[in-house]
């Protein structure tokens, strides 16, 4: 029998007789006596094989990396100058008695210590990275957020309440995963993009309270900080306002990073608006640690020359606006500031304006060093100095354009700056961004698209405008921003059914549409559903930050790549020609091919 965990082995078990069981983890020949670091998931110890003891000595000769080994030794402090205070066990070590090998190792693909390993070849072997300590705490990180998620939310009175997985489409704005039925040829069960729906239904059959950590599907393009299939902490409540729902939803997250971390994370956390944020710092999901902001200039452009300034101030929808690099006048070199040109051209800006501020006194071509300077008259170039704050050295890029891009742009380069130049802060800067539009404009489709989903409800007072003028429409929704990632979103409901309509027919969604998909939903608005709202946050994204992950695959045990595949199991794969047959499919080779 085990009597302790490798990593919990420590100077108190002196002189005594344990049992271990793990990995060899390295294993050391130093002539005459062998170490064997052994691993299992709490740390490693090092066991030490001396020739005395002669048939645990050819077994510890045997052993290479990997082997998974049984060990029975006595406890024993570490000789004067060998002590590693780097490790738990490092006082320590277990002199063998006994030793065998349970199951031998062919050689692994890589090192656990490598570093910098190929992303695929990890993903590819996934059980050996998998046993990398680094992993090992990273799953544990993941586990203990979830028992205080659940801790938070039973204390609260909240319910469990597990949701199908084979169900019908939940829009969340991204494409379903389709799984054909058996029994009924021709039609598809669709994995849930999110339990939205049937939270909903649980609120107006009177649960009141509902969470769930619960796997989500979308099949969109992947990033790193997005999955196929990914956990929500999903969440719903009923009679709540606004404000008393995002109260008990960063008590959780609050509470979560407490118990996890042991930070402290401001309380309340601040808010800001949709235009807010969009107008200091050109997104949503604003990274406030780094203090830069952007400066609005448009009303000051509709009456200059330039042609590139004038033309956005001109234009319906336009925005010229300005970020100042403090001390980016030799901060910056010109090279860096043509890598910044190119970085912008990526979000569609077509080119990248900037003033390098040698004095600011003299907001001229006397202080003020640029190709533009002389296209602006004086008072347009003394209010960018004084609306920018610009100080001696400092360098101002401009951006002129529609609003999106400029946004896009600049709050990009914003983020990349201040992280790059020595601008941001450390710690936790979680933030709530409100009162989002209800609706954003499809290019492609020609139509309006719900910005959260389409059952959000609008700000009291702007239930008119779903019709007349959707683009002033805003809604009672909010994201939770950390550190410049959006770890969670939700709203407050629709509960009334004639609203609902409303909203699917300013969606282009026409009555009939709407019931034949939406139906259910409809009906249980009809029998006095309460109102209610909820939050969803990104589980994997949460534990990346803490963990301080470079990708959300680095907190999933089994992930998919960028391109949709598991590459441990060779996801997908090819169903065969009876299971095709029997689930009525039939392979469009060509457009396979
Ligand atoms: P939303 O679509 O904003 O809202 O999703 C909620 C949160 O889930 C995380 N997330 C993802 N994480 C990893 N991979 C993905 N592909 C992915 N997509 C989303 C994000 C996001 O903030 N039903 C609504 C919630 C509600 O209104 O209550 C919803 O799903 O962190
Ligand atoms: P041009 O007149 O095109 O030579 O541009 C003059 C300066 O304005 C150059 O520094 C360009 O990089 C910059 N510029 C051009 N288009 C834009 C734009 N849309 N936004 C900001 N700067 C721009």
């Amino acid at each position: 029998m085990r009597t302790h965990y490798c990593g919990d082995v420590n100077a108190a078990h002196i002189d005594q007789i344990v049992t271990l069981y793990g990995w060899s983890h390295r294993r050391r020949d130093h002539g005459g006596v062998i170490f064997i670091d052994l691993r299992d998931r709490e740390g490693i110890v090092q066991v030490v094989c001396d020739p005395d003891r002669v048939e645990t000595f050819r077994t510890a000769e045997r052993v290479r990396n990997e082997f998974c080994l049984r060990v029975t030794g006595k406890v024993r402090r570490r000789p004067e100058g060998t002590v590693n205070p780097d490790m738990s066990t490092g006082e320590i070590e277990v002199l063998a008695h006994d030793l065998e090998v349970l199951n031998p190792s062919v050689t692994p693909p890589f090192q656990l210590d490598e570093e910098n390993l190929n992303e695929n070849v990890r993903l590819q072997h996934r059980v050996i990275d998998l046993r990398r300590p680094q992993m090992h705490a990273n799953l544990r990180l993941r586990y203990r957020v979830t028992m205080a998620v659940r801790r938070y939310f039973d204390a609260q009175g909240f319910l469990d309440i597990e949701t199908p997985m084979l169900t019908r489409s939940t829009p969340e704005g991204a494409r379903d995963y389709l799984v054909p039925s058996r029994l009924y040829g021709g039609q598809f069960y669709a994995l849930p993009q999110s339990p939205q729906l049937f939270k909903q239904m649980l609120m107006a059959a009177g649960y009141d309270r509902y969470y769930q950590i619960t796997k989500c599907f979308r099949d969109e393009d992947l990033r790193a900080d997005r999955q196929p299939e990914f956990t929500q902490i999903d969440v719903e409540t009923s009679f709540l306002d606004e404000g008393e729902i995002r109260r008990i939803m960063e008590g959780m997250v609050r509470a979560v990073f407490k118990e996890a971390l042991d930070a402290d994370l401001p309380d309340p956390f601040p808010v800001l608006t949709h235009a807010e944020a969009m107008r200091d710092y050109g997104s949503d999901k604003p990274d406030l640690r780094i203090p830069l902001k952007l400066t609005d200039l448009t009303d000051l452009m509709k009456t200059v020359e330039f042609k590139v300034f004038r033309a956005a101030a001109d234009m319906e929808g336009g925005r010229i606006a300005a970020l100042r690099i403090p001390g980016g006048g030799s901060s910056l070199t010109r090279k860096e500031i043509d890598d910044c040109t190119a970085f912008v051209g990526i979000y569609g800006a077509k080119g990248l304006a900037y003033i390098k501020v040698n004095d600011a006194t003299k907001p001229g071509e006397e202080g003020l060093q640029s190709p533009i300077v002389k296209f602006l008259p004086r008072e347009a170039l003394s209010a960018i100095v004084q609306r920018t704050g610009a100080r001696n050295g400092d360098l101002i890029f401009f951006g002129a354009d529609k609003a999106k891009v400029v946004n896009d742009s600049l709050g990009a380069l914003r983020v990349k700056l201040g992280h790059e130049k020595g601008h941001a802060e450390t710690g936790w800067r979680p933030l709530w961004v409100v009162d989002f539009p209800m609706f954003e404009w499809d290019e492609e489709a020609k139509r309006w698209g719900a910005m959260h989903h389409p059952f959000t409800a609008p700000k009291d007072g702007h239930e008119d405008r779903l019709e007349s003028d959707p683009s002033q429409a805003l809604a009672k929704a909010y994201d939770i921003v950390l550190n410049g990632w959006e770890i969670g979103g939700g709203s407050v409901r629709i509960h009334r059914a004639d609203v609902q309509s409303k909203v699917f027919r300013a969606l282009g969604i026409d009555d009939e549409e709407a019931r034949a998909k939406f139906g259910f939903l409809l009906d249980a608005l009809k029998y006095g559903a309460p109102p209610h709202g909820g939050i969803a946050f990104g589980l994997d994204r949460i534990v990346t930050l803490m963990a301080g992950a470079e990708s959300i695959r680095d907190v999933i045990a089994f992930p998919k790549t960028q391109r949709g595949q598991c590459l441990l199991t060779q996801a997908p794969s090819p169903a065969d020609e009876r299971q095709l047959r029997e689930l009525h499919l039939r392979i469009r080779t060509t457009e396979a091919k």
